[in-house]
Formats: C-alpha cells, structure tokens, sequence
C-alpha cells in the first residue's frame, strides 16, 4: 500500500498540538478555530484520551462528536492526527477486567481514576484495543482531514501480573527453545534458582535480594516485544481501511522499557515527545540529544517532534518556566536534526484535572499572553520552512546505542551505583555537540562504514556479533573509541573469559583488562597527562597498544589508562576511567582531529548551534542558533528563511535558517 507523506497532504511542516475539545464548549471551539487560525497551526492530535466518550459502554461506540470536530477542523483548514485511546482505558473497562488492571513488582494491583491503567499483555485490554482501533479506522480511514495515525500514547509501563507471567513464558520458549537452555542462560546453577516446570518462572518481582540478571534481562526483551506486539495489532488493523502513515509517540530519552530501534522499524514515521530536565543551555542540549536519537531511530529518515512544551522544564520536583524564545530555539533544534514540524502537548491548558499546570499553546491567561505571541511567532516562521520537508541531515561521528546493553545496566548486582547507561551517552554527545558536530546514534551491529569516528561510552553488553563489527569497523579504517566497563558480557550476561571486553574487539583495541577497581565515592585520580578521573579505574595490559596516559596511583601506578592501537587501517582507543569533563573534552578533540571530522561550520565560534539539512537535489539549508551571549557576524552571510532576509550576524539568542543554494 502507498502511504501518504505527512508533509505534502500538510503542504509543509507540521504546525500544532494534542487538542481535546471535549473538554470545552461551543464557544470555546468557535475560539480554537480562530486562535489555530491566528497561529497557523495545521495538524491537531485529537482523541489521545477519549476513550470513553468513543465507547461509553463496552461495544458501544459514539462517534458523532469526533465527527463533528473533525468536520470542523476540515473546514477550519487544520489536518488531524487521529489518536487510538488505548492509552486511557476507561472506568469501564477495569471494572468488567480488574485483571487487565497493572501490578507492580511487589504485587500490588493499581487501580483506575488515572491512566496508562492497563497490563499490555492481558487479553482483555488488548482485545478492546484493537477493536477501538479498527472501528476508529473503519469510520475515519479516508476521512478528509486524517493525515496521520496515532497509535495510543508513549508505550511507556510496566506489568508483573499473572497474564504476564504467563506470556513471558511463552516468550522464553520461542527465544531459548528448552527449559535446560533458560537455566544455562541465567545460570540457575548459582543459589539454587534450577527450574524444573516452566509454570515456576515469574516475572522479576520483588524478592529478597539480588533478582537473577538473566531473568532481568529477557524480562526487558520480553517487555518491549510484548509492546511492539500490541503495537502491531493496532497498526494493522488501522492498514485495513487506511492509506495514511501510522506512528506512536516515544517517550525519549529516559524510558528505556523498549527497544526503540525495534518501533523506528514498525512505524511509517518516528514520533517522539521530548521534555527537558534541566534549564538554559542545557535544555537546548538535551533537545539535540533527543532529536539526533529520534533521526537515527528513524534511520535517517524524517520523522516528527509530536509533543513538547511550550512552558515545560522538569527540573528537580519542579516544572521551571522556558525563557523567552525557548519555544522558537527548541523547536528548531528539532527541525534542524531532521523534524518535519513541532507539535506540543498541549493546544489549550486544562482549566481542571490531572495535568492543570501543565502548559501549553493557549495558557490560562488566553491568547493575551506571552507564550500564545511566541506561539503565534514559531507557526508564522514555520509556515515559512516547508522547503525543508523530505530534506535530510548528514553526519559522520556516531554515538554507539543498544536498549539491550541499557537493560543489562539495570540489573541487580554491578559493581557501583556510579555505573550508569544513559550518563555516558548524554557526556559523550553533549561534548560533541559542544565541539559542533553533528551526530548519529547507531546501534553496535549496525554498518558503521560510513562515519569517520565511532563512540562507545557504555556497551556493558555486546553481542559477539557486534564485537567483530566494530573489530571490523576498525580494520577499515574507522577510528573507535571505546569505554570503561564495556564489552564484558555477552547477550545472555556472561561475562567474557580469559580478559575483557569481547576477544574481536581486543585484538582491534590491542588491550586486555584484567581487574576491575572502582573507586571509593568522591576519590579523584590523577593520569600521568594531568588530567583528572573519578568512579572507575581498571588494570589493564597492553597487547599491541600504546599507552597515551598511565595511572599514578596505587597498585596501578605506571599501568596504562588510556590507549591507542593502530589496527588495520584504522584506530582503537580504549578509555579505561571516567575522565573529568576537560580531559574528555581534550580527549574527543583529539580523536576529531584524527578522525578528519570538522565542525559543521568551523568559521562560527564555539556556542553556535550549526546545523545543515540536505535536499536530494542539491539545495541546502543552516539552521542557526546562537547560545552565547553576544551578536556574532555571519562570515558567510546569507539569505534567512525565518525573516525573508539577508542575515549578516546573529543576537544573543537568535535564530536563523540560511537557505545556501
Ligand atoms: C507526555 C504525555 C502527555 C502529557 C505530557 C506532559 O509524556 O504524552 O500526554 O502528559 O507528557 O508533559
């Protein structure tokens, strides 16, 4: 079936937000109409927790209100994104199914008055969801004003219930074949765990101490399969009646209950939501983590902002308010990284319920109001970038991602609680972000020929498959660099014998570590560089490498802590500590420079958010934002799509879009 590219039933970047009119009245619809208008927003996502309204008893449907607010839209020029609400079962549906109600590790069973208040692998809640999915595609399959499919809302919980049980079960059969073969995986021999029946096995809930690592693991696996499994069914009972894209939102970054390279392959388009968790620059730096996630993700592909906040900074138990121009700086990180549009949760701030402070386009205040000015400022200058539609990003470093070795990081039982997964990637991006370049995700057996520089800052767990790609990535010509604590176990959690990390990437890195030894909370180390290093330090030999820097303390004094291997055609750097943020600064420079890898614009000064999209016929775009604190000329001034303008330099805080033919 042909699917239908969201830009050009838009006729350019999407523009909106999760609109719920069904919490407002007549008049305040005649006000959308307007407002939306004003702010020329194009794409509503409409339904995301209508569930019972849509059926008010069960086999029920009501469709004529979502008739008519999608009539209306129609009418008022904006496209809709049409939700499954399969996100927010009603009270209904858990009083007829307490058994699809989700029970926590420690067996306690929630209750409804919330939502996400089902267990994905109960067969009732999945019977009606795909029941509400196939009647909605049924009635609104062609529907005039559908552009886009939304399948229920970021995948996000966790159930340990009883039906879950059961489909684990089933799972570990498909994936281990035999009973004997789950008991070798997770080496049940250790603390009496052997398995006799497979009605014994249990999901990971809560227990006296250390819950076995394997089971925690293909528990993860199991999950995110289960998940894309109800996924799916919605999908393609919405590909019966309908030729429009199907997505679901992704909750990035740190919701990590799936393997979210596994969704970028079922969805027509990667969606995601992104909210940031710390202010200033900060925030314009997780905005880049998380949209040069979601590219890679899509591989490459475009794919689409579906909520932010205009308003919304998680920061320490509070929601700090965005500065001025955040809404327009933000949005457009998205853009420039690959997004087709921004969309926000939500269009009109909640006058009550769950999530009344939450912001939005329209605030409590109404359209008199600062953020509704901004708003109506980023759709004007939205409505001014549809060129950019299909265009794509380039970059040659790659930061390394696997959920496999993000789970296996979660387990019970690692040496230190200073070991973490998601840190090291933010570190590792933020740097090079700080240095200007542009950066993809990859996953560890993905093919890597094409970047320059390859970052692994936490590959605990590596495949043996994914151990000769980066052997042979090396090899080729790639320069690697490698991490602490990674490539020590294999897919099932075993821990690689005779030396870490995984033997192909020994022989490429040139190294073989030996022992472990963290070190005590707060203890700093000094390398023979100068450079200082915390949390972790590893007695490592050389086999083939250099030492670029050794350890001066302890038992490791003179053992080396940071090498580099000529191998092949190419370079493997091991890093056996947690360098400070200057000496990893220093570090990734280096690696730059070696690798041949320039800023994307090396004329700009550092603080300079640079960016190119690339259309396939050539044209090309910089997409611009300014992040320190004085104007800076342009030394190639250009015409700026934002404006309509020559641009010759840019304010503090300013944005430009540079069309470069
Ligand atoms: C998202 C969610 C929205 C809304 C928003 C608030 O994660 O999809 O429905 O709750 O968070 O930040």
């Amino acid at each position: 079936m042909h699917i239908h590219r969201l830009t050009d039933r838009l006729g350019g970047l999407a523009f909106g937000g999760d609109y719920s009119p069904e919490q407002w009245d007549a008049d305040v619809w005649k006000q959308d109409d307007e407002l939306m208008h004003q702010a020329k927003v194009n794409l509503a996502t409409v339904g995301v927790f209508s569930w019972a309204l849509l059926e008010p008893e069960e086999g029920r449907y009501d469709f004529e209100w979502l008739d008519a607010h999608l009539d209306r839209l129609h009418a008022a020029g904006v496209a809709v994104d049409l939700a499954t609400p399969t996100a927010s079962p009603p009270p209904w549906f858990s009083l007829a199914h307490p058994d699809a109600l989700p029970v926590g590790p420690d067996g306690t069973r929630l209750t409804h008055g919330s939502r996400d208040t089902y267990c994905v692998a109960a067969p009732a809640y999945r019977l009606a969801a795909r029941r509400i999915a196939a009647a909605l595609a049924e009635r609104y399959g062609d529907h005039p004003a559908l552009a886009l499919w939304h399948v229920h809302n970021e995948y996000v919980s966790l159930c340990f219930c009883d039906h879950t049980a059961a489909a684990f079960r089933v799972w570990l059969r498909a994936r281990h074949g035999s009973l004997d073969a789950v008991n070798e995986a997770w080496n049940t021999a250790f603390w009496s765990q052997r398995y006799t029946a497979w009605e014994q096995i249990l999901p990971p809930r809560a227990s006296q101490w250390h819950r076995n690592p394997g089971q925690s693991l293909d528990f993860s696996r199991f999950w995110s399969d289960e998940t894309l499994a109800a996924y799916r069914e919605q999908r393609d009972a919405i590909r019966a009646h309908s030729d429009r894209p199907v997505t679901t939102n992704l909750m990035l970054p740190g919701y990590q209950n799936l393997d979210l390279w596994a969704f970028g392959r079922e969805v027509d388009l990667v969606s995601v939501n992104h909210y940031p968790t710390a202010p200033g620059v900060d925030a314009a730096a997780h905005a880049a983590f998380d949209a040069d996630r979601a590219r890679s993700l899509a591989g490459g592909a475009p794919w689409l902002l579906m909520e932010s906040g205009t308003n919304t900074v998680y920061a320490g138990g509070r929601v700090l308010a965005k500065e001025p121009g955040d809404i327009l700086r933000h949005s457009l990180s998205h853009i420039a990284r690959g997004s087709e549009g921004a969309l926000f949760f939500q269009w009109r701030q909640s006058k009550a319920g769950a999530e009344q402070w939450h912001s939005s386009m329209v605030p409590h205040a109404g359209p008199d109001s600062r953020t509704f000015r901004e708003v109506t400022a980023l759709g004007e200058a939205l409505s001014r970038l549809g060129e950019l539609a299909g265009s794509s990003v380039r970059a040659e470093v790659a930061v390394l991602h696997d959920s496999n070795a993000w789970w296996a990081m979660n387990v019970d039982g690692l040496p230190s609680s200073e070991l973490d997964y998601l840190g090291p990637l933010r570190r590792a991006h933020r740097t090079l972000w700080d240095a200007g370049t542009t950066v993809d995700f990859a996953h560890p057996e993905h093919d890597l020929g094409r970047y320059r520089l390859v970052l692994a800052p936490a590959l605990f767990l590596l495949t043996d498959a994914a151990a000769e790609n980066l052997r042979r990535y090396v090899a080729a010509g790639g320069t690697l660099l490698v991490q602490h604590f990674s490539g020590l176990v294999d897919e099932r959690l075993h821990a690689r014998l005779g030396g870490y990390p995984a033997a192909p990437l020994r022989e490429a890195l040139g190294i073989r570590v030996e022992e472990h030894r963290p070190l005590a909370q707060g203890a700093e180390i000094t390398l023979s560089d100068g450079s200082t290093a915390t949390v972790w330090s590893e007695s490592l030999r050389t086999e083939g490498a250099e030492a670029v820097a050794a350890y001066t303390h302890g038992m490791l004094t003179g053992r080396p802590a940071l090498t580099r291997h000529a191998f092949g055609s190419g370079q493997g750097w091991y890093l056996s500590t947690r360098l400070d943020d200057s000496g990893y600064r220093d570090l990734v420079g280096r690696l730059l420079a070696d690798a041949g890898v320039a800023a994307e614009l090396p004329d700009l000064p550092p603080g300079v958010e640079a960016v190119t999209r690339y259309a396939a016929d050539g044209r090309r775009w910089q997409l611009l934002t300014n992040h320190r604190a004085g104007t800076v000329p342009l030394p190639e001034p250009g015409h700026d799509l934002l404006t309509g303008g020559p641009l010759h330099q840019l304010p503090p805080g300013g944005c430009a879009v540079l069309h470069r033919p």
